[in-house]
């Protein structure tokens, strides 16, 4: 009830003195109110340490998200990563649930993009070749014979600029990097903002904004590996996964689309019910073959019809299930097929093959360079803007 309507109801059965009494009250009351709701808004906090200083000299922050329900995630403005990202399991226990290193150094050597932002075009481009407007962009070939993830510095070896940021029950980290035309061979300068936020039901927002001053394509993702039992010495296999889409963006030998899009009904790429990664995953199969796995864009069913349900995974020891929103097109479920055992884990050992998985909400792959997918051109006066919720929860 409004402050006014209380007032009217107070007039009814008060004198004017109590009603004026009463009034008082009420303004203490919403007084009272302001004061609860600033205290929700502290229920999200953000802070900001030295993290560490670049190669280059850089200085590197991290800001840490916290809320009062154990969710704690920590980003760095090298590459916008997420370092760190702790939810409760069905116990309450806060746990890691991303992979990560544990210095800046280790994120600065080779890694298949731990945690990263990816752009400005995520995931491969076929022979690291496009033409807009007839004029034919080459991009280096960092993932033979093809361009991948932006190109070897993309975005997840920049430094972004950052801003903190807080509003009713969330708090966020906006951070900006300016792309040069030319740089990493694509066209146009890039102005590119990046918003994690985090709420207090345990839900990280990542809202992607851009504007060019000229023609460009762009497909900008986030690249965290799940691990959701938090052992990260054991793989991902029996997470369950459930993925909204009828169709597959199938891959030739070198994972660039066929051009076709196909039915996932009797293969091992139908999670349109939750499945276990590790029911099919040996199938003899000829995607799972090229892919040496899971490592497929999948076409998300409900498309432009803003943010909806995507993908989940469910990890039953833990109890923790992982909920993805998009907006976007299509999503890449990577099985970590490429982990190997060599990169250390923050607590000693190494991450081994398939210990983690990623969940890449993005465009398919490829579309510059196919004309019957959704575009990812970006023009000069257009806004760029995509939103993904990775919601955390237990059952
Ligand atoms: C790709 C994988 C690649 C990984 C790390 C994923 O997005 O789909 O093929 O190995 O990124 O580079």
């Amino acid at each position: 009830m409004n402050l006014v309507k209380r007032c009217v109801y107070g007039i009814s059965i008060l004198s004017l003195v109590s009603m004026n009494v009463q009034c008082k009250g009420e303004k203490k009351e919403e007084a009272a109110g302001t004061a609860q709701e600033a205290k929700v808004t502290d229920s999200v906090s953000i802070a900001k340490t030295v993290y560490g200083e670049t190669e280059k000299g850089e200085k590197i922050d991290r800001y840490t998200l916290r809320n009062q329900k154990g969710m704690e995630v920590d980003i760095i403005t090298y590459g916008g990563i997420i370092t760190s990202l702790k939810v409760p399991n069905k116990a309450g226990k806060s746990e890691e649930v991303v992979i990560g290193f544990n210095s800046l150094e280790q994120y600065q050597k080779a890694n298949p993009y731990f945690g990263a932002l990816i752009g400005r075009f995520g995931n491969r481009i076929a022979k690291g070749k496009f033409t807009l407007d007839g004029k034919q962009y080459t991009l280096a070939i960092n993932n033979d014979p093809n361009a991948l993830h932006g190109g070897p510095e993309g975005f997840h070896r920049v430094v972004w600029t950052a801003e903190e940021a807080k509003s009713g029950d969330s708090a966020s980290l906006k951070l900006k990097y300016v792309a040069k035309d030319g740089e990493e061979g694509y066209p146009g300068n890039l102005t590119v903002f990046v918003t994690y936020t985090l709420n207090k039901d345990n839900a990280l927002d990542v809202l992607y904004e851009a504007t060019t001053d000229k023609k460009t394509v762009l497909n900008l993702t986030q690249h965290s590996y799940f691990n959701l039992s938090s052992d990260f010495s054991k793989p991902i296999l029996g997470h369950e996964i459930t993925i909204d889409a009828d169709k597959l963006v199938p891959v030739d030998a070198t994972l660039i689309p066929t051009g076709k899009l196909t039915d996932v009904t009797n293969t091992p790429f139908d999670f349109r019910k939750p499945k276990a990664v590790g029911k099919d995953i040996n199938a003899s199969d000829d995607q799972l073959k090229k892919g040496l796995g899971y490592d497929h864009c999948w076409v998300l069913n409900n498309q432009g019809k803003g943010e909806r349900f995507a993908a989940s995974a469910y990890e039953p020891t833990s109890g923790r299930l992982l909920e993805v929103y998009t907006d976007q097109p299509g999503i890449q479920f990577y099985s970590g097929n490429f982990l190997d055992g060599t990169l250390p884990m923050r607590n000693g050992g190494t991450y081994a093959h398939r210990t983690g998985f990623c969940l890449e909400t993005q465009h398919y792959p490829d579309s510059p360079n196919q004309k019957d997918f959704p575009t990812t051109v970006l023009n000069p006066g257009e806004k760029y803007k995509t939103k993904t919720t990775f919601k955390f929860s237990v059952k």
